[in-house]
Parts: C-alpha cells; sequence; structure tokens
C-alpha cells in the first residue's frame, strides 16, 4: 500500500546528518559551530533539498569521544556556541520547512558529568546506583568477561570506592543504570526539555545498550565471527548476549513513544534509534509490538553485504518481508562511524550507490559530504585523533569526518584558521562551489534525485517491487503509487547490461546526468556503473 498524501514528515522526508565539528565554522578556530549550521540552512533545505536534520552532539562535553561523552545534557558547548544560537537555529529550519533532529546519548555520560562526579565519590552517594557499579570476581578481576566496544575489558577499577564501573565505550564513558527509576525520570526530563525548545526528533545512541542482563552473566563466545558489517576486533570474539539488549529496553522506548506523541499535535515528533542488530526479527522489535516504541530503528543491513546486485537485493527483500505490519522501512549507507561510500564502493559505484538511496521504498539518511562524493580522507598518524582508532588500529573513524570543503579558497571555505583534521586533498575540485557549476557532478547528481524524489508520489510513497528478469549484474525494482509507476535499474558492474523494459517509456534520470528524456522501447541499455530511472 502506498503511503497517503498526508503521510508524516519524517516517511516522505530525507534525513541528513551533520556532524557539527567538521561542518561550517564561524569563528576561525577550525571547529565547525552552530552559527555555520545556520549560515548553511539555505544551502541544505533549498539548493540541496533535504527536507530534516540530525545533528550529531553539541553538548558540554570533554570531547573523549567528541561529544559522545556528555557532561551536560541540556547545554550548548561553548565550542558550538550557545542555548540562544541553538533556538536560532531550530527557528530558522523551521522557517525554511526544516526538521530538527537531535542526537541523545543516553547509555552513558562523560565521567566528568556531575551525576558520575557524585555517584563516584563515595559508596553511599545517593547518586551511587545511578551507574553500574559492582565488586570484583572471587578472583579480584573484573566482574564478568564484558568488552568494551572500544578495545580492553568494559569494567574500570576504582581505587577510591573499591568497586569497577561499567563502560560500554571508553572508561571515560561510564554506562548509566537505566534499572534505577531515578535515572529514567532525569533523562526523560532531558527529553522533555529539547521538546520544549521545539526539536523535531531525537537520534537515540547506541539504543539497544540500556538495558543489560540484571544478573551480569557472561557473555559466550562468538561460533560465528565475522558477521558485523565491519572488522571489529576483540569485541567480534563474543556473543553479545549478555551487555546490551536486555527485554527490558522495550519498555523504556514505549514510554519515549508516549512522551513523543504527547508531543505531537501540532507535528509528528519522532524517535529514531541507532541499532546495530543483523537479526532482522530482534531488530524489528525496536518498532514495537503495536508500532508503539521507536518510529524507526536505523537500518544499516546496506553496509553489510558485497556490493554486488544480488547481495543488495537480497537485503532489501529480508527487510521488506521482515517489517511488522504498517512499520516504515529506511536506509542508511554512511555515518561518523562508517568509511565514506566513495571509499567503500570507489567513485563510479557511489553514484549508483546514491540512486538506490534516494529510490527505494523508505526514508534515507544522508551523511554530509557524501552528496559530494567524498572520499574517505587518508588521515596521517600524526593528526589522527578518534580515541577507537588510536586504541584499535584500522578501526579509526577520522577519515569520514573530515572538514566539509564549501569552495576553493583557504581550507576550502571551512574556516579561516586550521581546520581540526585534515581536508580532503582534491578539495579544490570536489567542493560545493565547483559542484554546482558542473552539471554532471555528483552534487548535481544528489540534487535532481531529491527534486525528482520529492516531486514523484511513487518514489517517496509507492509500493516497491523487485524484477527478476534481469541480467545477474543488474538490482531493478519499481515503485508504484496510485497508477504511477518508476522503474529502476542499477548497474553493479563494469561491463554494460540490456534490461527488459516491457512496453515505451522515457528515462527520466540517469546516474551520468547526460540521457534525460530519452525514449524507451522493450529495453534500457545500461553502461558500466550506470543507473537509471525510467518512467513509463
Ligand atoms: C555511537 C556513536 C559513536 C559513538 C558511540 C558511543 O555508536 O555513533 O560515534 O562513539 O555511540 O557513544
Amino acid at each position: 500500500m502506498p503511503l497517503p498524501p498526508n503521510a508524516p514528515w519524517w516517511k516522505t522526508g530525507v534525513i541528513y546528518q551533520i556532524y557539527p565539528r567538521s561542518f561550517k565554522d564561524t569563528t576561525g578556530n577550525g571547529v565547525g559551530d552552530l552559527r555555520g549550521v545556520i549560515e548553511k540552512l539555505d544551502y541544505l533545505g533549498h539548493t540541496l533539498g533535504v527536507d530534516a536534520l540530525w545533528l550529531s552532539p553539541f553538548y558540554p562535553s570533554p570531547m573523549a569521544d567528541f561529544g559522545y561523552d556528555v557532561s551536560d545534557y541540556t547545554g550548548v558547548h561553548p565550542l558550538f556556541g550557545d542555548l540562544a544560537t541553538f533556538d536560532a537555529l531550530v527557528a530558522k529550519a523551521h522557517e525554511r520547512g526544516l526538521k530538527v533532529i537531535i542526537d541523545v546519548v543516553p547509555n552513558h555520560t562523560s565521567e566528568a558529568h556531575p551525576w558520575f562526579v557524585e555517584s563516584r565519590a563515595s559508596r553511599d552517594n545517593p547518586r551511587r546506583d545511578w551507574y553500574v557499579w559492582r565488586y570484583p570476581a572471587p578472583d579480584g578481576g573484573p566482574p564478568n568477561n564484558w568488552l568494551s566496544v572500544f578495545g580492553g575489558p568494559a569494567w574500570e577499577w576504582d581505587e577510591t570506592t573499591g568497586q569497577y564501573y561499567l563502560h560500554s565505550f571508553l572508561k571515560e564513558q561510564p554506562d548509566l543504570n537505566w534499572r534505577n527509576p531515578e535515572v529514567r525520570r532525569a533523562m526523560f526530563e532531558v527529553f522533555r526539555f529539547w521538546l520544549e525548545r521545539d526539536v523535531d526528533g531525537f537520534r537515540i545512541d547506541v539504543a539497544h545498550f540500556l538495558m543489560k542482563d540484571p544478573l551480569f552473566r557472561d557473555n559466550p563466545p562468538n561460533p560465528r565471527p565475522g558477521e558485523y558489517h565491519k572488522d571489529m576486533g576483540a569485541y567480534d570474539t563474543q556473543l553479545h548476549l549478555y551487555d546490551k539488549g536486555h527485554e527490558d529496553v522495550h519498555g523504556v522506548f514505549r514510554d519515549l513513544r508516549r512522551l513523543l506523541d504527547d508531543y505531537s499535535r501540532e507535528r509528528e515528533r519522532f524517535a529514531v534509534g541507532e541499532i546495530h542488530l543483523y537479526d532482522w526479527d530482534a531488530w524489528a522489535r525496536y518498532y514495537g509490538g503495536n508500532l508503539d516504541e521507536l518510529h524507526m530503528p536505523f537500518n544499516f543491513a546496506l553496509l553489510r553485504p558485497n556490493w554486488e546486485a544480488r547481495a543488495v537485493r537480497a537485503v532489501v527483500d529480508g527487510l521488506e518481508t521482515a517489517l511488522p505490519e504498517g512499520a516504515w522501512p529506511n536506509y542508511v549507507l554512511g555515518n561518523h562511524d562508517e568509511t565514506r561510500i566513495a571509499g567503500r564502493y570507489g567513485r563510479a559505484q557511489s553514484r549508483v550507490a546514491a540512486v538506490l538511496l534516494l529510490t527505494l521504498r523508505g526514508t534515507p539518511t544522508l551523511y554530509y559530504g557524501d552528496e559530494l562524493g567524498l572520499e574517505e580522507v587518508d588521515v596521517p598518524p600524526d593528526k589522527r585523533q578518534d580515541p577507537w582508532g588510536l586504541r584499535v588500529p584500522g578501526l579509526g573513524r577520522d577519515g569520514c569526518r573530515t572538514p566539509m570543503p564549501w569552495d576553493a579558497s583557504h581550507a576550502a571555505g571551512f574556516t579561516t584558521g586550521e581546520p581540526w583534521l585534515p581536508l580532503n586533498d582534491d578539495y579544490e575540485t570536489v567542493n560545493v562551489d565547483a559542484e554546482l557549476k558542473d552539471p554532471r557532478s555528483m552534487l548535481t547528481l544528489y540534487r535532481r534525485l531529491l527534486t525528482l524524489r520529492k516531486n514523484t508520489r511513487a518514489l517517496h510513497a509507492g509500493d516497491y517491487q523487485p524484477l527478476d528478469d534481469v541480467p545477474p549484474s543488474v538490482f531493478a525494482y519499481l515503485r508504484q503509487a496510485d497508477g504511477e509507476t518508476v522503474m529502476i535499474a542499477l548497474n553493479f558492474a563494469a561491463e554494460p547490461a540490456r534490461v527488459p523494459f516491457p512496453g515505451q517509456g522515457r528515462l527520466l534520470l540517469s546516474s551520468h546526468l547526460d540521457r534525460d528524456d530519452e525514449p524507451l522501447r522493450e529495453h534500457v541499455s545500461l553502461r558500466p556503473h550506470e543507473a537509471v530511472i525510467l518512467a513509463r
């Protein structure tokens, strides 16, 4: 069933992720800021044509994990601005019809958060139980075998109080104890604070981590390592049965959904969860049995398969089958934790990836810079900053977090100072200004795709139907709504392909941007690495 014409914004729109440190600096300190985002709202809403912005954390933080270690959930780090600037950003975004989604990090705080400072002060501090404290195992070592995602044990010994505390990520990011009702109340106050400031929704950081096994059982060894979408190092030696994803987490999201619904009278307020689960059924449960939990769990499944027609189709078909009745799909190909699309699939295929992402059924989330075809930047060792990469060589995320190149001037127009991470080497040609002038650029492709998607109901609201009668290097599907049919054909190979196209029609868009309005009859020829959108 296609979406009805009055479907909410988060189903019909396209989300764009901004990593504020790297978007646009207006103070000259080399780090992007909220005023920079305000300056670029016209680029986002008008020039590019996305519908919602997701801002990675901008809160006060010691920056051990670049803002994912929050020391005050209701403030703005002076590097990024202040609350008045944030309010201005929301108001100006709304004036332009853009929604604003903020990143909330409820699983852990910074060790510098006053809650943790109190909690670690003494064993009988009233905030002690706000975090996860345990006595050593009988041998004096950590309470169990749980591992930190970022390497090493998930437990840190605290000399002063003679207990270990849990940190699923860095030791500077202690996990909150979500089984304590006061923690739950405090974090719901945080959600309320931002809803009152008029945000349109939340991206929930590592949402499935909130509830752990109440018995703190050891994780069993992993009989089938290598199933993640990337190498996870030693973390992958265990089956993570007990250190995250406990049943009880669903109660938290039912409560959150009720809160969001209470604030949804004028427009729907929304929550998307960061949930890396590869079992479709476990993943789909985060929508809630009655669609009463998260509006969407992020779907990262496209990051996993080999970049081949059959494998990619299998993911899409798998998702379509796994979706609970009435749940809305979504797709992600890049974010601040993953290798850039162009780095992963190569330049030629990253254009095919753009067409895929913006023509599938479901809400796409774009990552800043991917619309320029920005490559993964090879950050030299002395400039590397990501704590994960510094702890586990090879897993660094700096290369996908480099500054947005705006033009060919000093530091690509990102800053008047020294950028905090190096720019892409090719910023003199790969930048917004240059690509806007080039009718065949990646940016032009994204702009045209976004316009076409917005203006074509079949593309933003239609059904999905895969096509079987195609060559093995091609993934092709129909999108249909109210009698309108659009066909998409993606060639994943470096060889040409010929795809049947019953009847007559015309080409709406080629990823090469040079075949507009070509008439079609009986078949369509695809060049190497070409993706096309066709109208019957
Ligand atoms: C999420 C974020 C990542 C962060 C981690 C810990 O995975 O996307 O950037 O390091 O959580 O908060």
